[in-house]
């Protein structure tokens, strides 16, 4: 059996185009134009290919979007000063600090320094504690664009066995709290698995749904999954000259039901999902600035 391949490319593309309404909807009603800032400190390559990519789907959806690039040898003080400028900026709705930071500087200082109504990404303690607990105001972008994956491929997440390969606090630890919430492409029952877990191929074997976030090339391999499961690849890792997935793509595509390719699974569905947080964010902030007006 070969499985279903899950089109991120074209689901990230719907969705953009929906968005896109909803910017054009609440400029015409309220007069404000969505506007993300990304700021990227240094010059890592992929770094620079991501936060380019972000910024033309902004444009493309009618957002305003400004990029401030900063040295290598940027200060902890001169970037804490650059987030604080755009935290007290009315014109600045999302807050984008693109990961990782050189190391001379305390990337978690950093983070909690954003506002949490311009931290797009629901990076801050505040967001990620709102969505813990069944109530968010943002979602984070790369685990909402898996549900949204899971969604759009029929997959049926309630009371499945889903198992999370990763604990980072940008995929893994908001991915599992996602699934476990009530609500759609939800209520399944988690497991992650990490570096230090017991027969992770073995506990892989018993999942139905697969979330790998692991960041190692092909770790997961056709032995480590039940005929039939949905894979979802989070990694996205450079080869030589190649960008290849945690999945070992082909093998496992003989096994699995559905499967999401890389590059063009979960990657574009990240920036869509930024996207509707920035609109998000607009909105909240637009109607606080009326609040406080009158
Ligand atoms: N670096 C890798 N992924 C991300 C992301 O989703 N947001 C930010 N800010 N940096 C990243």
């Amino acid at each position: 059996m070969s499985a279903r391949i899950i089109d991120g490319k074209q689901v990230a593309a719907q969705l953009r185009e929906q968005i896109a309404a909803e910017v054009a909807q609440f400029q015409a009603e309220s007069g404000v134009t969505p506007h993300l800032v990304a700021v990227l400190v240094g010059g890592d390559p992929a770094s620079a290919v991501y936060v380019r990519n972000k910024q033309n789907a902004c444009s493309k959806a009618g957002f305003r979007s400004t990029l401030h690039k900063l040295p290598a040898e940027t200060t902890q003080a001169e970037l804490l000063k650059l987030v604080l400028d755009l935290n007290n900026d009315p014109d600045v709705h999302g807050i984008l600090v693109q990961l990782p930071l050189p190391e001379q500087i305390n990337e978690q200082a950093i983070l909690d320094a954003v506002t949490p109504l311009k931290d797009v990404d629901c990076f801050h303690a505040e967001n990620v504690g709102l969505m813990v607990q069944g109530r968010p105001r943002y979602l984070p972008c790369t685990p909402h664009g898996v549900q949204q994956l899971l969604i759009a491929s029929g997959t049926v997440v309630a009371g499945a066995h889903a198992v999370v390969l990763g604990r980072s606090e940008i995929v893994g630890k908001p991915m599992a709290m996602m699934l476990v919430q009530r609500g759609a492409a939800a209520n399944a029952t988690v497991t992650i698995c990490h570096s230090k877990t017991k027969d992770l191929a073995g506990l892989c074997r018993q999942a139905d749904i697969v979330i790998a976030a692991i960041g190692q090339p092909k770790f997961v391999t056709a032995d480590m999954v039940k005929p039939g499961a949905v894979v979802i690849d989070v990694g996205i890792n450079r080869v030589g000259d190649q960008l290849v997935g945690d999945v070992d793509y082909g093998p496992v595509s003989e096994v699995a039901s559905a499967i999401t390719p890389v590059p063009g699974g979960v990657g574009p569905m990240t920036i869509a999902m930024l996207l509707k947080n920035t609109l998000t964010a607009a909105r909240i902030l637009t109607k606080m600035s009326g609040i406080a007006g009158r």
